[in-house]
């Protein structure tokens, strides 16, 4: 039986990165026999142009017959004045809560061969390689009651137990995969909401004896995330915690452009590139695929199971960076300026040469 990916490429540059990433993984599938099939849909500002919504019913459904979905990038000026549930935004929230992906796994890691384009002092970030566990379908952003009239505006931060315990469990896994370090993040010191978080997390950890844990407020994360990012192995955290804390992780990479992740549930998964939409450049053969293919990698590994087939995508990426080929958003003075479609030639021909190594040495 096959493995079915369903593609939504989406805006902007979504397509021509969802392309690259499509063409790495049918390599690696084809040459590791491994049975993938694929279909694709609109989601975002280009379904909205069609049928009048961001995410329509029918592929919402075909989402709902895959195993999994790679997603490129919804959104665009074009869409912006919309109104609130016809953007391209509300999409990612609805196929979020309706394919029930309640933990979004976003790695904060730093390319060695990139570790000068980063805004923080080389020694800082080098060795930098943690995660962050954002809980995803609930707090804030799901919470009723909202809303908000002339003279107010309300949400409600709310998580029940069940909610809390899911997602220190994937925290708890994740980490001893790893280094076997969890650190718990939430404002306990003024939310109730905190309060329950922080002590389910800790009933949890009782089975997970052998990793560490720690919690921090919010605000201090935020400051040792910029000041010693080498500290952490897993971060865990509320949804809107998250969003915050994985936009300051990725960001301190200095690779951006190169982050994937993951979201999941129980019977779903969705990768997808960390980067928005970048219409600026869309359809100028200009994007970097390198986060849209690392998202494929991510699949392979979670998804499929088979970290080998991860780990050889990932090797190919070093190797074509460690060799000095960059796309333009990375490219720096002697480095070798790559389109997007040369980029992905040269992942698939170190693919192929790392591939064919390892079948010689089976
Ligand atoms: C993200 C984004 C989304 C979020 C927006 C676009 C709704 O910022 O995936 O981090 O806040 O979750
Ligand atoms: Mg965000």
């Amino acid at each position: 039986m096959s493995f079915k990916i369903m593609l939504l490429p989406g805006d902007g540059i979504g397509p021509d990165i969802v392309s690259s990433a499509v063409k790495v993984m049918k390599l690696v599938a084809g040459k590791m026999s491994i049975p993938l099939e694929f279909s694709e849909g609109l989601m975002g500002g280009c379904s909205y142009e069609k049928y009048g919504t961001p995410l329509s019913e029918g592929v919402l459904a075909e989402c709902k017959a895959s195993d999994a979905v790679l997603l490129g990038a919804v959104g665009g000026p074009k869409w912006e004045s919309l109104p609130h549930n016809l953007k391209p935004e509300a999409a990612l929230l609805r196929i979020r809560k309706e394919l029930g992906l309640f933990a979004n796994i976003r790695p904060a890691k730093v390319y060695d061969s990139l570790v000068e384009s980063s805004s923080l002092k080389a020694e800082v970030v080098k060795g930098t390689d943690f995660i962050v566990v954002r809980e995803l379908t609930g707090g804030i952003y799901f919470g009723q009651p909202r809303g908000f009239n002339e003279t107010r505006g309300w949400n409600t931060m709310e998580y029940s137990r069940p909610e809390v315990e899911r997602i220190a469990r994937i925290a708890f896994e994740m980490a001893r995969s790893r280094n076997k370090k969890v650190t718990s993040v939430d404002k306990a010191n003024v939310l109730e909401v905190s309060q329950l978080w922080r002590t389910v997390v800790h009933e949890i950890h009782k089975d997970y004896q052998d990793v560490a844990l720690s919690d921090l407020y919010v605000d201090n994360a935020a400051m040792q995330i910029v000041k010693n990012p080498k500290q952490f192995d897993v971060i865990v955290t509320g949804n809107l915690f998250g969003d915050i804390l994985s936009d300051i992780s990725g960001m301190i990479t200095g690779s951006l452009g190169m982050l994937p992740s993951a979201s999941m549930g129980t019977r779903y998964a969705l990768y997808e590139p960390i980067h928005g939409s970048a219409p600026d450049i869309a359809g100028q053969n200009k994007a970097n695929p390198l986060a849209t293919i690392a998202s494929g990698a991510m699949l392979f590994a979670h998804s499929l199971k088979n970290a080998k087939a991860s780990a050889v995508i990932n090797e190919a990426i070093e190797e074509v960076l460690s060799e000095g080929f960059r796309t333009a958003d990375i490219f720096s003075e002697g480095s070798k300026l790559l389109s997007t479609t040369e980029m992905t030639e040269a992942v698939l021909e170190k693919t192929e040469k790392i591939l064919s190594q390892k079948e010689s040495v089976l």
